[in-house]
């Protein structure tokens, strides 16, 4: 898929995502927002930028953790996405928090200006991720830190048929790279060809809980990587996506709703001093 309309894509389809991704993936994506956060050590006072910020749920976390006395500037390529995210900063009036529709993978940012470069779980679908990680080196200031975390292997994540779905009904595969950076040392390698110093990883195995099957296929299908494509089906091909969908996870059924596996990957690496 060409860079241009892979960019359309995610911003279209995260804009779709907006109203549902808290109530699917809040709880699920918590363990790896909690492994970005400790690799980052923020500290109080510092200046963070945060890209892909979705939401907001780590934009919280960060504005709390740097205080009024710091800075965060969070972007995203979805205005949906962006629009909730500043609606729970306002809210809980985190007021270190400024907002900005922005590319990860082109910052239109000056060199040298932030004390930690944080992404969660957003660098899967930048279409040149070696570039991104490079805009995130330059924007950080000497000894500051640059931390990502991705989804794992794909064979350790159970929802992973989702993408072979889709993509067996549309005619370019909607995110064709998503599992590359969560497999062996991709992104520890990403980091260190970018300059980064002491790059170090952690990788953790979690479970997905979905208390029911409706939940279970929002998740998957109401917004994100695959909205676009899905939103184009007649219904009739939307029911037999869910149903390809919903076999391929029966073998995490628990109950009324799926416990599915999950693995994520963070990594953080220094620019040099
Ligand atoms: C799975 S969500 C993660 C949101 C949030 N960081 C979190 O951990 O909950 C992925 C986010 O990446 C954003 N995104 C996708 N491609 C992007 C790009 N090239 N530049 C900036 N954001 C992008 C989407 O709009 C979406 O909000």
């Amino acid at each position: 898929m060409d860079s241009r309309l892979q960019l359309r894509v995610q911003r279209y389809g995260w804009d779709r995502a907006a109203s549902v991704y808290d109530r699917a993936w809040a709880d699920p994506l918590q363990p790896a927002q909690e492994l970005l956060l400790e690799a980052a050590e923020l500290q109080e006072g510092e200046r963070v930028l945060e890209t892909a910020c979705g939401s907001g749920l780590v934009t919280v976390d960060i504005a709390r953790a740097v205080g009024s006395s710091g800075e965060v500037l969070a972007t995203d390529l979805s205005d949906g996405m962006l629009e909730r995210a500043r609606t729970a900063t306002v809210e809980l009036e985190l007021d270190p928090v400024r907002f900005e529709r922005m590319d990860a993978g082109a910052l239109d940012l000056p060199d040298d200006t932030f004390d930690a470069a944080l992404c969660s779980l957003g660098l899967m679908y930048v279409p040149d991720f070696g570039a991104a990680i490079r805009e995130f080196a330059r924007v950080v200031r000497p000894g500051g830190r640059v931390a990502a975390v991705v989804w794992g292997e794909r064979r350790r994540c159970g929802w992973a048929d989702l993408f072979p779905i889709v993509d067996a009904r549309v005619k370019t595969e909607v995110c064709p790279l998503f599992f590359q950076l969560g497999t062996g040392d991709t992104l520890e390698a990403l980091m260190r060809e970018a300059g980064l110093q002491q790059v170090e990883s952690r990788r953790i195995r979690t479970t997905l809980d979905f208390p029911t099957e409706e939940r279970a296929l929002e998740a998957a299908f109401a917004g994100g990587p695959v909205a676009m494509a899905y939103g184009r089906f007649e219904p009739a091909v939307q029911t037999e996506v869910h149903q390809e969908y919903l076999a391929s996870i029966e073998a995490f059924r628990a109950g009324e709703g799926y416990r599915i596996p999950g693995e994520f990957v963070a990594v953080r690496g220094k620019v040099a001093a």
